[in-house]
């Protein structure tokens, strides 16, 4: 037995050896597979890239079937568990966990850049008051490549290393300051004596007192919620993320196309539009009519399914049991009745099961979030600021990679053949 494929062209009955490595064919390898000599050769045809590897990665591991996510070979549920979110930041972008040493100062180096220049500040101002905090959040990210024209040394190691501090450190600034300005209320400055997610949180919701007092199980719920959104491999919007920083374009420029991508509702904007399904729903009894609905095909069931994962999201059982923690400090959140029949339903309903559709990430965060008084716009954002630290690790990766180059994907044509210019006023 050998590690090849042998293909058998019964167009020309020519047979082909294809090497086999990681589980893997070369796409290009199909090129030589011709039906004749004007043949350019085979391609692939993968729309939406179901079963398309783009890159080599070590960053995410996920089995679906498992319901396995490992960050660096490190399991979720340990991470969640154990870790913080600026640790795992650290550990998605430099591949190892910190030492004691190395922690302290990436703390200090993300704490001493939480501010934003004058000028984004006024940027942001310019946004209507009902402005989309995610709209607000992409747009500044993007505004952020004029305010730091030295990112675009996309291989100076320092350079990189001054947009990850950056980057790591202003995103809850920005998503802070957007929430603000929806709500019509004065920027609170950063507190360094806060830590990230305390910071976050008085940044967020200070208002006359002179320092914001943490609540430490909110605190913690928040650093858990940060290190299971922080990176997933090849989703949606790192897939952007990457498409985008392939051109070598700096890497706010890129980050800005990718929280685009995950401010879709099926993406990103989930969790948002969970929480607009539950209140639709608007009670248990609903719920039966809803379904019915779904499995017409007259919407989806918003929080559930997944691309990789045809079992349990491993994250969707930690956030159901953080928003039990988060309940006792909040009070219980009425929508949540509402989602556990829908989930009690759905997991023993045909259509579901054979599907394989289980709650994904979003489907209980939305929940947690609301508890804690976030208004649903803010879900995505609150998606994005940890998402950044899987962004910026898979950039970097993508950039160093010596395999990649500018992603040009094919296309099968299926437009009009060769025609000749009509003048116009022969056109009918
Ligand atoms: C995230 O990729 C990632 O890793 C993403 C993410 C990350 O961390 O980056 O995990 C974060 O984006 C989680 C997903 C959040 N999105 C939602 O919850 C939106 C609702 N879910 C879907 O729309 C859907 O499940 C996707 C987009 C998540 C996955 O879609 P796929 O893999 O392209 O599957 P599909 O749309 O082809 O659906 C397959 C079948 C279809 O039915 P049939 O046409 O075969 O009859 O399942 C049905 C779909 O209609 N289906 C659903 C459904 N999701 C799929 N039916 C009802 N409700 C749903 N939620």
């Amino acid at each position: 037995m050998t590690d090849t494929l042998t293909l058998t062209d019964n167009r020309t009955g020519k047979q082909y050896e294809i090497p086999i490595k990681d589980g893997v064919i070369r796409a290009t390898d199909l090129r030589q597979v011709k039906s004749g000599p004007d043949d350019p050769g085979l391609m692939t045809y993968d729309p939406a890239f179901m079963n398309t590897a783009a890159c080599r990665s070590r960053i995410t591991y996920i089995d679906g079937d498992k319901g396995i996510l490992e960050y660096r070979g490190y399991p979720i549920e340990q991470l969640a568990e154990r870790s913080t979110y600026l640790e795992t930041a650290y550990l998605i972008i430099f591949g190892e966990l910190p030492t004691a040493a190395q922690l302290e100062s990436w703390k200090e180096e993300i704490t001493l850049h939480t501010m934003l220049h004058e000028n984004i500040k006024k940027l942001m101002e310019g946004f209507q008051y009902d402005a989309h905090p995610m709209g607000v959040f992409l747009s500044t990210v993007g505004a952020f490549s004029t305010f730091y024209p030295d990112a675009k040394q996309i291989f100076d190691e320092q350079a990189r290393k001054k947009q990850v501090h950056r980057l790591i450190a202003k995103v809850p600034t920005i998503a802070a300051y957007a929430f603000r300005h929806s709500i019509g209320r004065p920027y609170n400055q950063p507190d360094n004596e806060l830590s990230f997610i305390g910071n976050f949180l008085n940044m967020l919701f200070r208002m006359t007192e002179l320092k914001y007092k943490v609540s430490p199980a909110l605190e913690r719920a928040l650093d858990v919620l940060f290190i299971l959104h922080a990176d997933h491999e090849q989703n949606c919007s790192t897939s952007a993320m990457r498409g985008i920083g392939s051109s070598h374009v700096d890497p706010y420029s890129a980050m800005a196309g990718a929280a685009a991508a995950l401010y879709g509702p099926l993406h990103g904007g989930a969790n948002e539009a969970v929480l607009r399904m539950l209140k639709e729903i608007g009670s248990i009894d609903n719920v039966p009519g809803f379904i019915k609905r779904v499995k017409a095909g007259e919407g989806r069931l918003m929080g559930f399914g997944h691309r990789i994962y045809k079992s349990y999201d491993p994250r969707a059982k930690i956030i159901k049991r953080t928003a039990d923690e988060v309940f006792e400090v909040t009070g219980k959140n009425p929508l949540l009745d509402i989602a556990l029949e829908l989930e009690r339903i759905a997991l023993q309903d045909e259509y579901f099961v054979t599907r394989k559709l289980y709650p994904n990430v979003d489907f209980y965060s939305g929940l947690i979030y609301q508890a804690m008084n976030f208004p649903v716009t803010m879900f995505p954002v609150l998606f994005a600021i940890p998402r950044t630290a899987g962004w910026i690790a898979q950039w970097e990766e993508m950039i160093l990679d010596s395999e990649q180059k500018i992603a040009r994907p094919r296309q099968v044509y299926t437009g009009s053949p060769r025609r000749d210019y009509i003048p116009v006023d022969k056109r009918t």
